[in-house]
């Protein structure tokens, strides 16, 4: 996405555990000037799968564009380069797309389409209050929590809002 490499180690330990691993680690700048980093590390072994596939959905880091025309270049340019690419999705108040870096790990690449996308802090209270709630019944009653969650998110889908 353009990041500026801006400093990179190298080391035969990990220094917060000193376990004796040979990595390399690199930085790069992002727009707000924080930095995103990566690890190469040959003597690990590939990482196992996750025991299920939405583990790959739900873990993954976003990085935000300007314009929805800037999330349809980024999604020509991957597939250009022949990666494989899930979406455009409109979720209404963001436009993501959804890859694997050449590590695995799995980024969106998103732009807001509503102002209240990350301004909504009441709406997000009574949702937390009331998965909360439904969890603390349920613990209570002793309904099974799978089920009684599985309900609440039917109630309150936001894309049938
Ligand atoms: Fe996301």
């Amino acid at each position: 996405m353009g990041m500026e490499l801006v400093n990179a180690v190298l080391d035969d330990a990990i220094p917060s555990t000193g376990e004796p691993i040979p990595y390399f680690h690199s930085f790069f700048r992002m727009a707000d000037g924080s930095t995103v980093a990566f690890f190469e590390a040959p003597e690990l072994p590939p990482l196992q799968a996750p025991p299920h596939p939405a583990y790959d959905t739900f873990q993954h880091i976003a990085l935000q564009v300007d314009s929805v025309a800037d999330v349809d270049r980024w999604h020509a340019w991957l597939v250009g380069n022949g990666v494989e690419v899930l979406g455009p999705v409109d979720h209404k108040i963001i436009y993501s797309i959804y890859f694997h870096d050449p590590n695995g790990v799995r980024l969106e690449i998103t732009t807001p389409t509503s102002p209240l996308w990350n301004d909504n802090a009441d709406a997000a209270r009574v949702s937390l209050d009331d998965w909360q709630t439904v969890k603390e019944r349920a613990a209570e009653s002793g309904d099974d929590i799978v089920d009684v969650l599985a309900e609440l998110t039917r109630e309150r889908s936001h894309r049938r809002s």
